[in-house]
């Protein structure tokens, strides 16, 4: 059994289907990277995940439990971490205001993981900052620490190195790399940095016009063209 298995899910934004029977899994140690061209549906496939979006139809299960009628909250609560695409980290909060939000499904007086800034430590020197004052690469890695602060099964990253100067999107590349090989954490990567998702793949998947056309381990990403695919 997968972490997460996604089966045939369909959404519509009103009367436009945005995704077409969707299937995909996730397995704990592994990094599923998510490719697509703008507007095929990659945002909106984690928001079906994350229960900000209805679905239509279809399954969604974590840990052969189904959570696809569950809340955004009650989702978070069960371990799913989401680092959204633009990142949403509330400006006007201080870094560490904006990590205790992320402990905002346990219990009142969790301390922050010391572990985070062993990760990030430029954040461990912002702690009394306003998470806006920060550059967009600060607040990406602030938006990460935020979504592993309670712990996440499943961590859920849209577009993370949108935006993002080329240092920052290493020590990102490295962080994913090691959590998931840590092996207790499933993780969905979408991303239109090819190189980035190619290093990170375990497994791939492209989406076209809200259906996924091609799908395979990511060692055989280069062979089977997906640069290509996703080129635009
Ligand atoms: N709230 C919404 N209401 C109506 N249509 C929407 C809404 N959000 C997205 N869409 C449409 O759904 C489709 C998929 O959008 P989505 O944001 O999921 O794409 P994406 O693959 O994440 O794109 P990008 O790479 O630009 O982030 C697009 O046609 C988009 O215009
Ligand atoms: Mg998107």
């Amino acid at each position: 059994m997968s972490l997460l298995e996604v089966k045939d899910i369909n959404q519509y934004y009103g009367g436009s289907h945005i995704l077409r029977n969707v299937s995909l899994t996730a397995e704990l140690g592994q990094v599923t990277v998510v490719l697509g061209r703008n507007g095929v549906g990659k945002t909106t496939l984690l928001k079906s995940l994350m229960g900000l979006v209805p679905i239509k139809s279809g399954s969604i299960t974590l840990d052969g439990e189904s959570i696809a009628g569950t809340t955004p909250y009650e989702r978070a609560r069960r371990g799913v971490g989401f680092v959204p695409q633009g990142r949403e980290i509330f400006g006007r909060l201080t870094v560490h205001e904006n990590l205790q939000m992320g402990l905002a499904t346990k219990k009142g007086g969790t301390p922050i993981p010391a572990e985070l800034y062993e990760l990030f430590p430029v954040l461990k020197q912002m702690l009394g900052r306003r998470g806006g004052d920060l550059s967009g690469g600060q607040q990406q890695q602030l938006a990460i620490a935020r979504a592993l602060a309670a712990g996440p099964k499943l961590l859920i990253l849209d577009e993370p190195t949108e935006g993002i100067q080329p240092n920052i999107i290493k020590d990102i590349g490295k962080v994913i790399r090691m959590l998931a090989d840590r092996g207790n954490m499933a993780i969905v990567l979408v991303e239109q940095y090819y190189d980035f998702a190619e290093a990170l793949a375990d497994r791939y998947l492209v989406m076209e016009r809200g259906e996924v056309i091609a799908s395979g381990p990511g060692s055989e990403m280069a062979e089977k063209g997906v640069r290509q695919l996703v080129a635009i």
